[in-house]
């Protein structure tokens, strides 16, 4: 079965003014839709992987042939850290965690603000394009992380909780080369909700 691309869970324009509506068009009907439709066609040549789920295919990468793995990781990657990266957004969002996820992230980082500071530089630092995320990682800890290009945390046995697009497609008609200024922002459309849903299902 081929695999889809999701529909946005909101309107296009929901997220303004952190994320304006022609980048969601932009980012979610161009940059995400091609993932798909080139991860479908890296699978023609391998029938016996078309049955598989995104998550079991990036996740046991080494089951991919040599040939098609690379494709598999940035295509598969692109569709995977997408489909996440609309749910980690919400329109009227952002603030501050609570609860157990809340008392996590403390207990980890020390506070919120150290968290966010850090989440925020691990976006900063990445170097060309990539990801910035917090994660279960493979110990079960919590842990800020950052990937290249579409490489995605489960590849490398972690479960993403929450994950910053900061490929220049994400914001650069809205922020231009300001990546500092698209991170601060984005913190007002962070989906806690989510986060907490996820922290909930994996700890
Ligand atoms: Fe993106």
């Amino acid at each position: 079965m081929a695999h889809e691309l999701p529909p946005l869970p909101y309107d296009y324009s929901a997220l303004e003014p952190t994320i304006d509506e022609q980048t969601m068009h932009i980012h979610h009907d161009k940059h995400h839709a091609a993932y798909v439709t080139n991860l479908n066609k890296t699978l023609e040549s391998a029938p016996a992987l078309q049955g598989k789920s995104l998550e079991d295919l990036l996740a046991n990468l080494s089951a991919v042939p040599d040939g098609i793995r690379q494709a598999v990781i940035n295509n598969g990657g692109g569709v995977f850290n997408h489909t996440l990266f609309w749910e980690f957004m919400a329109p009227k969002a952002g603030g501050e965690p609570t609860g157990e996820v809340a008392t996590a992230i403390n207990a980890a980082f020390g506070n919120f603000a150290a968290f966010k500071d850090k989440l925020s530089n691990a976006g900063m630092t990445r170097f060309g394009s990539g990801w910035a995320w917090l994660v279960f990682d493979k110990d079960g800890k919590l842990a800020i992380t950052s990937t290249a290009n579409q490489d995605s945390p489960i590849s490398i046995g972690q479960k993403a909780l929450l994950g910053v697009d900061v490929w220049e497609h994400a914001y650069y008609l809205k922020y231009q080369n300001r990546r500092a200024d698209y991170l601060a922002a984005w913190w007002n459309v962070v989906n806690w909700a989510e986060v907490a849903a996820r922290y909930a299902r994996f700890k």
